[in-house]
């Protein structure tokens, strides 16, 4: 197999929750920034922003925030990444134009914000650190927005805990789903899923007992059963609107 350091570093991907004392480097975190600003975006909007944070008082009120995630208060950095659409209206009334706003500039920002995230966090991990995204952020859009200052039209896709991984708790890698459900070769593959699931699940059993863990045999299809019968987080529909994303505008064709 082919392989370099950037996708060693790929393969070598695991979500680090425990970190020890030690800083990160200022220069480090601005070279790992800095790289992932070049992350490529959507008609070169840059529709994203990115608050750091090292703050203990804000890091805790986060992590309460988040259901009490320890990781974002021990972290030494946390990263908030965020779509942001304001500065592009701004931009748009520097022009006069009234900017419209509707699914496409939701998606747009929230991909240019996962994009930079993920090139930051292979950075990151390129240089020995260790990081967990925090989906948890959108628990309570607007408490994370007035803590951070947001302006109208900003929101926190996820944040990131960045820090020096506490070595002896570096878990093993979580095996993933077999390549032949998640890779499609000219036509999606509409093959019955449920034989590969279940293997994978007892894939998962077995990660788990590894680690101490005793787990229901339906390991991951039990748990996105459970998680995906009911709906996540279905007042961010109405909260994200308030804060300026018109997800449901309709314009005309
Ligand atoms: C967008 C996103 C949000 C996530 N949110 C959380 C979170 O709030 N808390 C957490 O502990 N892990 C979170 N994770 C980490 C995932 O649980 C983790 O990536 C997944 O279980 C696979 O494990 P691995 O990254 O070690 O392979 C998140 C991951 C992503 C991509």
């Amino acid at each position: 197999m082919f392989s370099n350091p950037v996708i060693e570093t790929q393969k070598n991907h695991v979500t680090i929750r425990q970190f020890n004392e030690e800083p990160i480097e200022t220069e480090m975190l601005e070279a790992i920034l800095e790289a992932g600003r070049r992350a490529p975006t959507s008609s070169n909007m840059q529709a994203y922003s990115v608050i750091v944070i090292k703050d203990p008082l804000v890091k805790k009120r986060l992590s309460i925030l988040t259901g009490d995630q320890k990781h974002v208060e021990t972290c030494p950095v946390f990263l908030a990444f965020c779509a942001d659409l304001n500065r592009l209206q701004q931009t748009c009334e520097m022009h006069d134009v009234e900017m419209t706003n509707n699914l496409e500039t939701f998606i747009i920002s929230t991909v240019d914000a996962a994009l930079v995230g993920m090139s930051v966090q292979t950075g990151a991990e390129s240089f020995g650190l260790g990081a967990v995204m925090i989906g948890a952020m959108r628990n309570s859009p607007r408490e994370v927005a007035d803590l951070l200052g947001l302006p109208r039209g900003v929101y926190v896709v996820y944040g990131m805990c960045l820090g020096w991984p506490e070595k002896s708790s570096i878990p093993p890698q979580k095996p993933r789903l077999p390549k032949e459900l998640v890779i499609h070769h000219e036509k999606y593959s509409t093959n019955d899923a449920s034989d590969l699931i279940h293997n994978y699940d007892k894939l998962l059993v077995k990660h788990y007992e590894a680690l101490g863990r005793n787990l229901n045999p339906a390991a991951w299809s039990g748990v996105i059963a459970r998680n995906l019968g009911r709906s996540i987080r279905p007042e961010n529909l109405d909260l994200l609107g308030e804060m300026g994303f018109d997800i449901c505008r309709k314009s005309e064709y």
